[in-house]
C-alpha cells in the first residue's frame, strides 16, 4: 500500500464545490483529476461534486459534461449520481443560500461528517466576493465534524497591493489554515524531487553554494502559444503568468536552506526566507537585468505558426510579453555574487522545464595541449518536464593513447527507474487539500514576497519605451537574452549546446 492510500482512510465524507463549473480549468484539469482519483479508489467513500456557474445547464447536462471531460471513465460513471449542478451568479447572496440548502440535503444522510471543499476555478476578480459571501452565508466555518476549506488558483492578485487586499478579503471569512493556494508546479513529482535530491543525499549540499556553483539557470520553455486564452494572456503576459508563481516556486526550492522537517510550516518558512533574500531590482535598473520579447510568425516542427499579434483576442499592436529572461541576485551567505538566470517563453522550439546548476571549472587542467579543449563545466541538470531526468555532466577520457577529455553525461530517468505511476499535479493537490496537507500550497506571505520581486519589473514594463524584442516562433527567444548572459561570460545551457554541438557528445538540451 502506498502512503497516499493510507492517508485516504482518514478522509471523511466530502463534497467538493466547484465555482467555474462550466470553465476551461474544470473540464481540462479538475474533472480528469477527479476521474483518475476515482479510478485509483482514492476519493473519499462518500464523495459528492457540486458545480456552480451561470450557464443554464440541467443537472443531467452537467453530468454529461463531467463524463465527457472525464473521457467517460468508468469510475466516474460509478459516482455520477453524486454530481449536482447549481445555476447562480457569484455576486448574489441568494446563490450561496441555495448552495447551503443543497449541501445540507446532500449531507443529510451522511454519517462521516460534512467536509466541504470549495474550489474557485473562476475569474480571479471574483475570489474576494465569493469568499466573503461564503462567509456571510455561514459556509466558511469549520463544522463540528469535518472541515470547510477553500482552494484558489493563481493569479493571486496583480501586484503587491492587490495580493494583500485579496489576502485580507479571504481572511475575513477563512483562517489561513483553511486556504489552499494552488501553484500546480508544486504538484509535479519532479519539482518535489528537488527537495529529495537536495536533502536526502549527503553529496550535493556541500557543493550547493557560491564556493562551487558558478551560476544557476532555470528555464520554463513552452512550445504552445496562448491557445484560446488571448483575453487572459493580454492582461497577464509571461511575467505574471509564469515568473511570479511557477518560476519563483522552483527558484525557492532550488535555493532555500534545509528545513528541519518536512512540516509545511518549516518548508514555507525556508521558502519565504530565500525569497526575502532576493535583491529587489530598482525600476530604473530593470533594463540592465531583464529582457522581454514577443513571438512573431515562425516554424515549429515544420508547421508554420502565426505571431502573437495575429492570435485570437489579441490586440494587433499588443505590447504584452510572451518571453522574459532575467538575472537575479540573492543577498545571503550561500549565494552572494552568484547569478541566477531565469527565462520563460511561449512558442519555443520545444517544451522544456529544467534547472541547470553550473559548477566552477577545475582550477587547473594538467593535460597537455588542447586535449581538454572540448571540456565544458560540470553541470547538474534537473529536467522537470517533459522528460523527468537528472543528468550529471562531467569530463571523461576519450578512449585512445592520448589524454583527450570530453564532456559526457550520466543520466537518471524517472520513467526507466520507477514503475509507480506518476500522479498528475492536480490529482495530488486535490487529494492533499482533502487530507489537509498544506505542504504543496502557498502561504500568503510567500505570494507577497514573490510579488515584491516582480513588481518593479512590472512597473518598468509599463513604460512604453521599454524594449520588447521580437523573436521568431520556434526559437529560444530574442538574441538579447543571450547577450544578458554573455555580459558576464555565461551562456544559456541550450545556446552553449548549439554553439558547440559539433564538438560535444552531450547537451542536446
Ligand atoms: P474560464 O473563463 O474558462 O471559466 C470561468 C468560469 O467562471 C465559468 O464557469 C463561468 O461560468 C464562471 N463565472 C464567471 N463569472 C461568473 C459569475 N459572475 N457568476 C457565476 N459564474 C461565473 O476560466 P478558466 O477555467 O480558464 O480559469 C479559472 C481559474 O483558473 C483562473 O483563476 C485562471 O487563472 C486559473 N487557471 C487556469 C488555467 C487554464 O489552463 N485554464 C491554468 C492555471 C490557472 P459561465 O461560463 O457559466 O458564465
Ligand atoms: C499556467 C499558465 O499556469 O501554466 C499557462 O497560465 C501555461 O499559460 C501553464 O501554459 C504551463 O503549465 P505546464 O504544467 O503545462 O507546464
Amino acid at each position: 500500500m502506498n502512503p497516499t492510500s493510507i492517508k485516504k482512510r482518514n478522509l471523511s465524507g466530502t463534497t467538493m464545490v466547484v465555482f467555474g463549473a462550466s470553465g476551461d480549468l474544470t473540464s481540462r484539469k479538475i474533472i480528469p483529476a477527479l476521474a483518475s482519483l476515482a479510478e485509483q479508489n482514492q476519493l473519499p467513500s462518500e464523495f459528492s461534486l457540486v458545480g456552480v456557474a451561470r450557464s443554464n445547464y440541467s443537472e443531467q447536462e452537467f453530468r454529461n459534461l463531467v463524463l465527457e471531460s472525464a473521457a467517460n471513465s468508468e469510475a466516474m460513471e460509478g459516482i455520477i449520481d453524486q454530481v449536482h449542478y447549481l445555476k447562480g451568479d457569484y455576486n448574489q447572496l441568494s446563490t450561496y443560500q441555495a448552495l447551503s440548502k443543497l449541501l445540507e440535503s446532500i449531507e443529510q444522510y451522511r454519517s462521516t461528517g460534512t467536509s466541504r471543499l470549495f474550489y474557485l476555478a473562476t475569474v480571479p476578480s471574483l475570489f474576494g466576493t465569493i469568499s466573503s459571501l461564503l462567509g456571510e452565508s455561514g459556509l466558511s466555518s469549520n463544522p463540528p465534524v469535518g472541515y470547510s476549506r477553500i482552494i484558489i488558483e493563481k493569479p493571486f492578485g496583480d501586484d503587491v497591493q492587490s495580493a494583500e487586499t485579496l489576502n485580507r478579503d479571504m481572511h475575513t471569512s477563512f483562517d489561513e489554515e483553511q486556504i489552499y493556494r494552488i501553484d500546480h508546479y508544486l504538484g509535479k513529482e519532479t519539482v518535489q524531487n528537488l527537495l529529495a535530491l537536495r536533502f536526502s543525499n549527503a553529496i550535493f549540499e556541500p557543493i550547493w553554494n557560491r564556493n562551487y556553483v558558478n551560476n544557476v539557470q532555470i528555464t520554463v520553455a513552452e512550445q504552445l502559444g496562448i491557445g484560446h486564452r488571448g483575453t487572459f494572456y493580454e492582461h497577464a503576459g509571461a511575467l505574471k503568468d509564469i515568473v511570479q508563481n511557477h518560476m519563483m516556486q522552483i527558484l525557492s526550492l532550488v535555493l532555500m536552506e534545509a528545513p528541519a522537517t518536512m512540516d509545511p510550516i518549516a518548508i514555507q518558512n525556508e521558502k519565504v526566507k530565500v525569497l526575502s533574500s532576493i535583491e529587489i531590482p530598482k525600476v530604473d535598473e530593470v533594463c540592465n537585468r531583464v529582457v522581454r520579447g514577443q513571438y512573431h510568425a515562425g516554424v515549429i516542427n515544420s508547421d508554420e505558426v502565426r505571431g502573437y499579434r495575429e492570435e485570437k483576442d489579441v490586440d494587433p499592436n499588443s505590447g504584452t510579453e510572451t518571453f522574459v529572461a532575467m538575472r537575479l541576485a540573492v543577498d545571503n551567505w550561500r549565494w552572494a555574487g552568484i547569478p541566477i538566470f531565469i527565462r520563460t517563453g511561449k512558442r519555443m522550439p520545444k517544451r522544456e522545464t529544467q534547472v541547470v546548476m553550473e559548477f566552477n571549472r577545475a582550477p587547473h587542467l594538467p593535460f597537455v595541449g588542447n586535449s581538454a579543449r572540448q571540456l565544458g563545466p560540470n553541470r547538474l541538470i534537473l529536467k522537470i518536464q517533459p522528460e523527468e531526468e537528472i543528468k550529471l555532466v562531467f569530463g571523461a577520457k576519450v578512449p585512445g593513447q592520448e589524454y583527450n577529455i570530453r564532456s559526457v553525461a550520466m543520466d537518471f530517468s524517472y520513467s526507466e527507474t520507477f514503475r509507480e505511476i506518476s500522479w498528475d499535479a492536480y490529482e495530488r493537490l486535490i487529494l492533499d487539500a482533502m487530507i489537509g496537507d498544506r505542504t504543496l500550497f502557498l502561504r500568503s506571505d510567500e505570494v507577497i514576497k514573490a510579488w515584491e520581486i516582480v513588481e518593479p519589473i512590472q512597473k518598468a514594463f509599463s513604460d512604453p519605451g521599454f524594449p520588447l524584442y521580437p523573436y521568431a516562433a520556434g526559437t529560444y527567444g530574442p538574441k538579447e537574452s543571450n547577450k544578458l548572459l554573455q555580459q558576464s561570460g555565461h551562456y544559456w545551457h541550450n545556446s552553449l549546446a548549439r554553439l558547440t554541438r559539433k564538438n560535444l557528445d552531450i547537451d542536446q538540451g
